[in-house]
């Protein structure tokens, strides 16, 4: 059910993000349902949303944390995720974060042999994931592609045995292969054969009890989409592991990553037209909010639904959706057909769940919106 968006809207104010808690129990749920098992682990990508109740709840539900930056994790801390069940992604780590992470006891994944020197370092004999580039990616967007050649992410394959040896080295114990080759993807294919490549990898690696396959499963955005199949992507997995048994001495426990899947279509940002303007044969529908505070359309030209909360019954008319910064590219739709919005009715985007708010930024010095997390109908602080 959707949440009363208009009503908050009315109360708070807008630009305004509002959140389904109750919505992101139940597809934390579905994911771990779907994935199914016991050697399985699953850890949230709170870069997706961070807000600290959507975190509490996906906890609740049982996940981990991955966190990309000290930031996140502090947060996850913070939000008394215990330090064994966060995960810091390190890229480009400072040698100081690394050294506070480990400190509090994360767990680390290291994509770079740099990382893996100042890790053993610090703490020789811990145990650490590394990061690989698989050689694939898949994505909904080149930019959200995150394996395969020329991707800054991860030790790319060929570079493993040296990375392996460089731990030894530093006394460090490689208990696990990690990728994450991208977002927003559509089919388990390209995850599959990312799986493979970490599973003849491992097969190599006795000492390696864990293949942390990321996230990246697709949500729908446009009506028609199909949603990531996450149960034939499990079945896949299991066929995999039964073909790679005899080659691995032990059952590796499966670790996922997932952020937008279990938070992206619980997510609403509702604006406020604030004028309209024909211009050019076009008409211009300008709101109370921009790219500063949902990125994704003008980085990515990504696709979000817009209802128009005022009058949904009104005639669809075709307009551009525009934002109020001083860019050319702060455009949400274009040629979109929406019941015809008029000065004053409330606008709301739907799937901005994962990475809105947590991709928002203070451009031309507008504030932050506003952010509302519901469950069982309230409002949570
Ligand atoms: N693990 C790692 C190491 C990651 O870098 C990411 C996302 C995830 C897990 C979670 O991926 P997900 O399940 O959410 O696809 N801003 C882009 C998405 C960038 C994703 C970055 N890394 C967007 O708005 O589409």
């Amino acid at each position: 059910m959707t949440p009363p968006l208009a009503d908050l809207a009315r109360r708070h104010g807008t630009p305004l993000y509002v959140y389904d808690l109750d919505a992101i129990g139940a597809r934390a749920q579905q994911v771990t349902d779907q994935l199914g098992g016991t050697a399985r682990r699953l850890f949230y990508a709170c870069k997706a949303n961070a807000h600290r109740a959507v975190l509490a709840r996906v906890a609740a539900a049982g996940f981990g944390v991955e966190a990309a930056s000290p930031g996140e994790a502090a947060l996850a801390l913070d939000c008394d995720v215990p330090a064994d069940q966060v995960l810091l992604s390190a890229t480009n780590a400072r040698p100081r974060d690394l050294a506070a992470a480990l400190e509090r006891g994360l767990s680390v994944t290291l994509g770079a042999i740099s990382d893996i020197r100042r890790v053993g370092a610090l703490a020789p004999g811990r145990e650490v994931l590394l990061r690989i580039n698989p050689g694939v990616g898949d994505g909904s967007h080149p930019h959200v592609v995150t394996g395969g050649p020329h991707s800054k992410f991860g030790i790319p394959l060929e570079e493993l045995a040296a990375a392996v040896d460089a731990a030894a080295a530093a006394g460090l114990v490689v208990r696990g292969l990690h990728a994450h080759i991208g977002s927003g993807i559509a089919e388990p294919t390209a995850l599959l054969a990312s799986a493979r490549r970490l599973l003849e990898a491992a097969a190599g690696m006795p000492g390696v009890r864990v293949l942390d396959l990321g996230g990246g499963f697709a949500i729908p955005y446009r009506d028609g989409d199909r949603e990531f199949d996450v149960a034939a992507y499990a079945g896949g997995l299991e066929t995999l592991l039964a073909e790679f048994e005899a080659r691995l001495p032990v059952r590796p426990e499966l670790w996922f990553e997932p952020g937008r899947f279990v938070v992206g279509p619980a997510g609403y940002l509702v604006a406020e037209v604030m004028c309209r303007k024909e211009s050019g044969g076009l008409t211009f529908i300008g709101l109370d909010t921009g790219m500063n505070h949902l990125l994704r359309p003008a980085l990515y030209g990504a696709y979000h639904r817009i209802v128009n909360l005022s009058a949904p019954q009104a005639l669809l008319e075709s307009v551009e959706v525009v934002g109020n910064l001083c860019e050319t590219t702060d455009v949400f739709a274009s040629d979109r057909p929406i019941p015809r919005p008029e000065e004053g009715h409330l606008l709301a985007f739907l799937d901005v769940g994962a990475y809105g708010y947590s991709m928002a930024s203070r451009y031309n010095l507008w504030p932050l919106p506003k952010e509302v997390a519901l469950s069982g109908g309230r409002e949570q602080t």
